[in-house]
């Protein structure tokens, strides 16, 4: 199995990827041997298969005081740096899922350990207030330097939540107050993706909703695309036009049980699901169907938001003048919360409440992931380094077939499907072995989720990686 592997170095911080076909084999990647992120690491270094012993010493602990058996390995968070997590065994991955899509600027970012590190920044961090009823002189003041400043169009108001799944339910509240329901369980939203987190909801794994009641809340199905997009245009339109269909056909389904929509809610990837896309034109239509019944349109950006798209907010691709009416963020936005019109707000205190309603000491930080992202230019970085992944797995989809499809994507939000739950379990697991993190989704699908400090250089480290893992696949 002959093979070379080049490093070809361009001055300067330039990544220069060229495929190189040997053999009839294996895929070589170059990329150049600089690094672009000055905290991060160089490269994968593996001491131990993971788990290793100390992971698998702490799991027993661990499940001795609650079920542990989710956990896949214990990290050293001190050591983790930039892309790349260390475990308690030493090993240091490249960290393409990055907390489930929830680390936006890398491991111990400078940034962030500066401004932890300022005396007046102290006081944010360790006393809790209840925001709803004792909030900090300052607290107006930092939601403008932080989340007004990337609040989506038309939306100026904005309510923070401590999580993800808790800022969609009470974005949904927020939506039935909207109607003013004197009996909100004879009120609907439906459901065209399902978000993380919410139970009642969520398309994510089953066994999160085992045991769990849920409301008799419509569905109605997320478009699944054929791809190569190019070569499916007649199909994948029908079958947009289909589940705009279904929407429609829901909406007065349950008019006739007596069950009104209020409103409906989307993600503009539906990620949990298995990462399904759909067109621009599929949201737009969408939203006239909501214009069209009254109901309220609620985007979920929960995974979407934050700048991995290319874009702060994946919806802005769309390009509507008015693309929502509520728009739910966490994740990477450092705090939960969701963004509204002004029409959407609360007509009393209380109406939407807890203790905490999210936690200044986020906000502070999100201020300076925002910095970050803008100094760093961080989006356009997210678009080129999106699209050097996503050419690449591509390629391998062209020559491993059998064990890759559907590779898809929009900035580095990247996925491709393998042909069972077991072969993709596997190859995350030997993945995992030779120093790379991948999240999985759907029933069959590998997700990309890294940070946005994610560089052509880290695309090419993996796809080197990976495409050796294809080739020696039995
Ligand atoms: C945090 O520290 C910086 C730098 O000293 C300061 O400008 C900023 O006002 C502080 N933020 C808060 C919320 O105190
Ligand atoms: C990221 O952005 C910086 C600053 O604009 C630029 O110098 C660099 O080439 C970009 N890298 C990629 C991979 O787009
Ligand atoms: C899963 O896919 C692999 C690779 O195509 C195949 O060898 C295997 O039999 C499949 N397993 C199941 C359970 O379908």
């Amino acid at each position: 199995s002959a093979f070379l592997r080049i490093g070809y170095l361009f001055w300067g911080e330039f990544v220069i990827s060229l495929f190189l076909f040997l053999t009839g084999h294996r895929l070589i990647s170059q990329t150049a041997a600089k690094i672009d992120v000055d905290f991060d690491y160089d490269g994968p270094l593996m001491k131990t298969e993971v788990p290793g012993p100390r992971s698998r010493e702490l799991m027993k602990q661990l499940n001795g005081i609650q079920n542990a058996e989710a956990v896949h390995f214990f990290c050293n968070y001190q050591e983790s740096r930039g892309n790349y997590l260390v475990d308690v065994d030493g090993n240091r991955m490249l960290d393409l899922y990055s907390q489930i899509s929830s680390i936006p600027i890398g491991y111990s970012h400078p940034s962030l350990i500066k401004l932890l590190q300022q005396p007046q920044n102290l006081s944010t961090f360790i006393n809790r207030p209840a925001l709803g009823i004792l909030p900090p002189g300052n607290f107006a003041e930092k939601l403008k330097e932080s989340l007004l400043l990337v609040a989506p169009k038309g939306l100026q108001q904005v309510i923070t939540m401590s999580c993800g799944s808790c800022s969609n339910e009470n974005a949904f509240k927020a939506i039935f107050m909207w109607y003013r329901f004197s009996d909100i369980s004879s009120f609907v939203l439906i459901f065209v993706f399902l978000g993380l987190g919410c139970l009642a909801t969520t398309h994510s794994k089953a066994i999160h909703k085992l045991d769990i009641p849920s409301f008799d809340w419509p569905i109605a199905p997320f478009p699944r695309l054929k791809y190569p997009l190019e070569e499916f245009v007649k199909e994948n339109q029908q079958e947009e036009a289909h589940c705009l269909e279904e929407v429609e056909d829901l909406i007065v389904k349950y008019r006739k049980k007596k069950k009104i929509v209020a409103g409906i809610v989307i993600e503009p990837i539906q990620s949990e699901g298995g990462d399904n896309h759909a067109s621009d034109d599929f949201f737009r239509k969408l939203r006239d169907i909501t214009r069209k019944h009254g109901c309220a349109f609620l985007v979920d950006e929960v995974q979407t938001g934050g700048g991995c798209t290319g874009k702060f907010w994946a919806h802005e691709h769309w390009g509507l003048d008015d693309p929502a009416d509520v728009v739910t963020f966490s994740k990477k936005m450092m705090t939960g919360g969701f963004f509204h019109k002004e029409e959407f707000r609360p007509d009393g205190p209380y109406r939407i409440f807890n203790t905490w309603l999210g936690d200044p000491a986020k906000n502070l930080m999100l201020a300076e992931v925002i910095n970050v992202i803008k100094r760093e230019d961080l989006l356009n970085n997210a678009t080129n380094a999106g699209k050097a992944l996503l050419a690449g797995l591509l390629d391998l989809q062209a020559r491993y077939p059998h064990l890759i499809s559907r590779a898809r994507g929009r900035g580095t939000f990247c996925s491709f499907d393998t042909p069972n739950d077991t072969t993709r379990n596997k190859l995350i697991a030997i993945a995992r072995n030779k120093g790379v993190v991948l999240g999985g989704c759907g029933d069959r699908s590998i997700r990309f989720r890294p940070t946005l400090i994610f560089k052509d250089h880290h695309a090419h480290l993996f796809l080197n990686i990976f495409s050796d893992i294809l080739a020696d696949f039995k």
